[in-house]
């Protein structure tokens, strides 16, 4: 019994310990959000939003370790791969690539996380999202005349495609 409950104390002393263990969770400001048709914009920030945005709702469990630093690392390491917040400062080329990434992890079923749907069943993609998603994905870009001397050309994700094939 002693043993036993030496072995609470400590259990109990190692979770408070490890409460005090920093994690990063702040919402940096948003410095160029992403512009998109409502109706698609509705989808992304219910099921990309928390891990791909600057306007991240942290959920209580994201204040206990360590369910915390799995939280906060799916987060700052979302942000790092595609950060809608920061969206306008890609170039164009990144813009069109992301689009076709951003189709092909939702196609495949990667994304959103499965742990993180687990725990947010509002986040999972029916048909009619992943056709939202699927056809703003396959909708060319727009090249504005700053970034192009051919002010009229289009940037079309599977002609990005096709070139990247060519390299191979
Ligand atoms: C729980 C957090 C979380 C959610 C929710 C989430 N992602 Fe991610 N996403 C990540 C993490 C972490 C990575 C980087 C590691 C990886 O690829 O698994 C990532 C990577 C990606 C990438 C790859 C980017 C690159 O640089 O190649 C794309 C695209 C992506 N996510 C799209 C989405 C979309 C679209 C949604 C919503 C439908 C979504 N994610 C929802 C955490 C998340």
């Amino acid at each position: 019994m002693r043993t036993l409950r030496n072995v609470i104390i400590i259990l109990v002393a190692v979770f408070i310990a490890i409460q005090f263990v920093p994690a990063e969770q702040s919402n940096p400001p948003v410095t160029g959000e992403i512009e998109m048709a409502d109706s698609v914009h509705a989808v992304i920030k219910r099921s990309c939003y928390d891990c791909h945005s600057n306007e991240t709702e942290w959920p209580w469990y994201a204040s206990v370790a360590p369910p915390s630093w799995l939280v906060t690392a799916d987060v700052l390491e979302g942000r790092e791969h595609l950060n809608f917040s920061e969206w306008q400062s890609y170039d164009v080329r990144k813009q069109a690539a992301m689009k076709e990434e951003i189709w092909e992890e939702v196609d495949k079923g990667k994304m959103p996380l499965d742990i993180y749907v687990g725990m947010h069943s509002e986040a999972e993609l029916s048909e009619t999202d992943k056709q939202i998603i699927s056809q703003w994905s396959h909708t060319p870009l727009v090249v504005p005349p700053s970034d192009t001397a051919d002010t009229s050309r289009l940037l079309d994700p599977q002609e990005h495609e096709r070139e990247n094939d060519d390299s191979r």
